[in-house]
Order: structure tokens, then C-alpha cells, then sequence
């Protein structure tokens, strides 16, 4: 058992400045865990994230409360603030808990000088929940920083509220069963002998989504490679590549290696399977997932569009680019991306994007697909992407994807995220002509 060093509420106020700092929560997250007893860890998660997803409303809020904002050595108590805020605004806690022990965990965190404010300003919220009149400021309202409202209302004239909405909903946990070991039928009953509900994804054709999430040692034959956790837009991309017997496919952004694994459990007999990243260290997870699958692909520590630092020189026959993106697809999964993520990033992106989608056009076999996708909303990441690709790009042939899920676009088709299933997700599929079965002049 971890020892407590602090109480659960300072923990989660110095992860939430540790976020505020540029960590996200995937990086801060766990060695706090190991800060808390066992039995509170669940509680630090719901805070850190609930923290996160709804910071920019409760900051609203305390810069109302706040007559002038605390000095810079102080910033740790803002975030307390905001985790008691939000267990005042968002959870079943009594208030009278909250409020004492937001004051013992400043008095935890060192300042002491502060505990008054923190009584003061939490006994003010209490009588006045102020939620009322942010209706006409939407970001505040949908809890987004100015410029991710602005920029999805201006690509989404139709759907920006219903995206913000989406994105501060609990993600289903999804399921995706490993066609090697069996079908999605018989895989249902084993979840339903175990008393977990769950149903059949709508597009995903090995999708089981979860009416609530488990943990994953929970679900039957886990640690055997039976199931793997994968959203359902995550899923459709191993289709879209068309695998076939005897093929050479890269995965060029594999990490943490979902798709690797997807691909490689729909066709067994593919000749070989590249999977690159960048990171080394996430690497060492597409490892961990091809080990308990028990599937075979050769890893690359390497930045894919350097190909003279790891090509052989044998073209692919598939190509799968699941690029580095904004995730503005997945912010129900990672709502650290609000406070991490800024509208500067997107330009320097999509640069890398277009570099990545053009260096590995020049390994795909002639007869072979690329699959470009994103988990991300934003056009200027997506079908901009692929128009500009085309334009300089002229033996590309964009394929129209006869699919029916998500929407087509001037290139590509785009999935928002859906509450109720599925991620935001971007796919476009580009075939290179030639090849041994292409008519002769096509070659
Ligand atoms: C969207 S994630 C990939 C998710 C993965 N395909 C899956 O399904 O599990 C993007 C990945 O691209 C990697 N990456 C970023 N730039 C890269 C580059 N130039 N070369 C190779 N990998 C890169 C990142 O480290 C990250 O793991």
C-alpha cells in the first residue's frame, strides 16, 4: 500500500498545475497515483480528469471570486481551488467535506497563509453556484479555451455545440475482438456469463461496445490476447487497407501499436509488418500489445520520413499514416488537450502532416494503398491535407469511400465524435497506379 504523503485534493492540484505546465495527463498522472493510497486512486483519476475537462468553466469562475489573482508561487492553490469547485459544481460529495478538506490540503501544500481565502471563497460559491448567467459565453459554458470554440464554430457551423457537448461526455469503452482467436458472437456471450453488458458496434465488424467500462482484468481472456481496448472509428482503418495474402504494409506512426495489432489480427498470412515511431519509449508499448496478442511485427525506432535512416528500399504494398494530430477527436478521452493544446500548434502540424503523407507516397509500391488518418476535426489537419497532397502529387487517385459511416468530404470521409459511440476520426484512402495487375497503360 502507498503511503499518503499528501491529502488526495493536493495531489490532484499539483497534477492539474503539472498539465497547466505542458505534462500531460498520461505523463502526470501516473507517479501520482503512487502518492495516494490504493483505495483513493480511482478518486485522484476523477478529479485530475474532471479537473481538466472542466477547467475553463471553474476558472471562470475564480477569476469572478478572486478579487486579483494569486501570485505565481501560489498557483498550486488556483488548482485546488478548481478541484474543490468542481467537486462542489459536479460531484455527489457533501459540501462540508469538500470545504474541510480543501482546507487541510492547502494547509498540506504549504501555505497556510492562504487557508482563509480558500474558506472564504468556497463558503461564498456554496451560497452562489454563478452558473447562471455564462449561457451567452460559450466558452465558459462548454468549458474550451476561447480559441478551440472559435475554431470549431467556424468549421462546424452546424455541429460546434453539439461537438463541445460531446466533448465533455464519458467516452463507452470499446472493445475490439481479436478475429484470430473468434468471433464477436461467441466473445458477447463470454462478457454476458460474466455479467458485463455490452453490444455490437455499428461499423466496427469486431467492435463490442461496453454499456459501462470495467477493468481491463476483468474482461474474459484478456491477458490471453482474446480482446483488445479500441475506440470503434480506431477500428475501421485495418478495412479501409483492403489487407490481402502475402502483402508488405508499414505502420508508420504505430505507437502504442492498436492499429499494428488490428491489421495484423485481420490478415494472418501479410509477408511482413513494419511498425515505426518516433518515440522509443512508447515503442516499448506496441511491444506489450504484439506480446499478449501474440503477433509478430519488426519495430522501428525512427522518424518515418527520414527513410534513408531505415528504409531498405523495398516498397510497400500498404501503407497506414496515422499521424501526429491536435486530437481534437478524442478530447472526452484526454481532456488535458484543452489546456495543453494551442491554436499555434495546428500551422506547424500540418506541415509535418503533408512531409509525412509526401515522404512515404515515395515508398508505396506502384499498385499500393495509403491510408492517411487522423483522430482529429479540424479540416486544415484532414481533407486540406489530402487537397493539397493532390495538387502536388499527380499519380495519386484518391478512392471514393463507399462506407456508411461519417461524412464525406471535398476529400475523404470525417467522423465527430458521437456520445453514444464512436471518436472523432479523419480517413482518406489513396491508391498509387501501376503494379503486376494494372492495365499496361496504367503502369
Ligand atoms: C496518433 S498516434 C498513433 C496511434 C497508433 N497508430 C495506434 O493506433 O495505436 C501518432 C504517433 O506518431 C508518432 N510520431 C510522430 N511523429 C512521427 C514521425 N515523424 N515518425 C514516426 N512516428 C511519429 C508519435 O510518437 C505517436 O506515437
Amino acid at each position: 500500500m502507498a503511503h499518503s504523503l499528501l491529502p488526495l485534493r493536493a495531489v490532484a492540484a499539483r497534477v492539474l498545475l503539472a498539465v497547466e505546465q505542458g505534462q500531460s495527463l498520461s505523463q502526470a498522472l501516473p507517479p501520482a497515483l503512487d502518492q495516494v493510497e490504493d483505495g483513493e486512486r480511482s478518486s485522484l483519476q476523477a478529479l485530475c480528469y474532471g479537473g481538466c475537462r472542466w477547467f475553463h468553466r471553474l476558472d471562470g469562475e475564480l477569476a469572478e471570486r478572486l478579487r486579483k489573482p494569486l501570485r505565481k508561487q501560489d498557483r498550486v492553490v488556483h488548482h485546488l481551488l478548481v478541484v474543490a469547485l468542481f467537486q462542489l459544481r459536479f460531484s455527489q460529495q457533501a459540501d462540508y467535506a469538500v470545504l474541510n478538506e480543501t482546507v487541510e490540503a492547502c494547509r498540506a501544500l504549504a501555505k497556510p497563509h492562504l487557508t482563509g481565502l480558500v474558506n472564504g471563497l468556497l463558503r461564498k460559491a456554496l451560497r452562489d453556484d454563478s452558473l447562471a448567467d455564462i449561457r451567452d459565453n460559450p466558452a465558459r459554458h462548454y468549458s474550451h479555451p476561447d480559441w478551440l470554440v472559435a475554431k470549431l464554430k467556424h468549421n462546424w457551423p452546424d455541429d460546434w455545440t453539439a461537438i463541445l457537448d460531446g466533448n465533455n461526455s464519458q467516452a463507452p469503452m470499446t472493445l475490439r475482438v481479436n478475429a484470430r482467436r473468434g468471433n464477436r458472437e461467441d466473445y458477447l456471450a463470454r462478457l454476458q456469463a460474466e455479467g458485463i453488458e455490452a453490444s455490437a458496434t455499428r461499423f466496427a465488424r469486431h467492435g463490442l461496445q461496453l454499456a459501462r467500462p470495467v477493468p481491463v482484468d476483468r474482461l474474459p481472456g484478456f491477458a490471453d490476447g482474446s480482446v483488445s481496448v479500441q475506440d470503434e472509428a480506431a477500428q475501421l482503418s485495418t478495412d479501409l487497407l483492403a489487407l490481402a495474402p502475402g502483402q508488405r504494409v508499414l505502420d508508420a506512426c504505430a505507437a502504442p501499436g492498436g492499429k499494428t495489432c488490428a491489421l495484423l489480427e485481420q490478415q494472418p498470412d501479410l509477408a511482413e509488418v513494419v511498425a515505426i515511431d518516433q518515440a522509443s519509449e512508447r515503442l516499448a508499448r506496441v511491444e506489450e500489445n504484439l506480446e499478449r496478442l501474440d503477433l509478430d511485427a519488426r519495430l522501428v525506432a525512427a522518424d518515418a520520413g527520414d527513410t534513408e535512416q531505415w528504409w531498405d528500399g523495398q516498397p510497400f504494398d500498404r501503407i497506414l499514416l496515422d499521424v501526429p494530430c491536435s486530437a481534437s477527436g478524442v478530447i472526452r478521452r484526454h481532456p488535458d488537450i484543452k489546456l495543453l493544446r494551442r491554436e499555434a500548434d495546428i500551422a506547424p502540424l500540418a506541415k509535418i502532416q503533408l512531409g509525412l503523407l509526401a515522404a512515404m507516397w515515395r515508398i508505396l509500391a506502384p499498385g499500393g494503398r495509403l491510408v492517411y488518418a487522423t483522430c482529429s476535426v479540424f479540416p486544415q489537419e484532414n481533407h486540406r491535407i489530402i487537397e493539397r497532397f493532390l495538387k502536388q502529387q499527380d499519380d495519386a487517385r484518391l478512392v471514393d469511400l463507399d462506407v456508411p459511416w461519417g461524412r464525406p468530404m471535398p476529400a475523404g470521409r470525417q467522423l465527430l465524435p458521437d456520445p453514444l459511440s464512436h471518436d472523432g476520426f479523419y480517413y482518406a484512402v489513396l491508391d498509387k497506379p501501376g503494379g503486376p495487375d494494372a492495365p499496361a497503360d496504367d503502369r
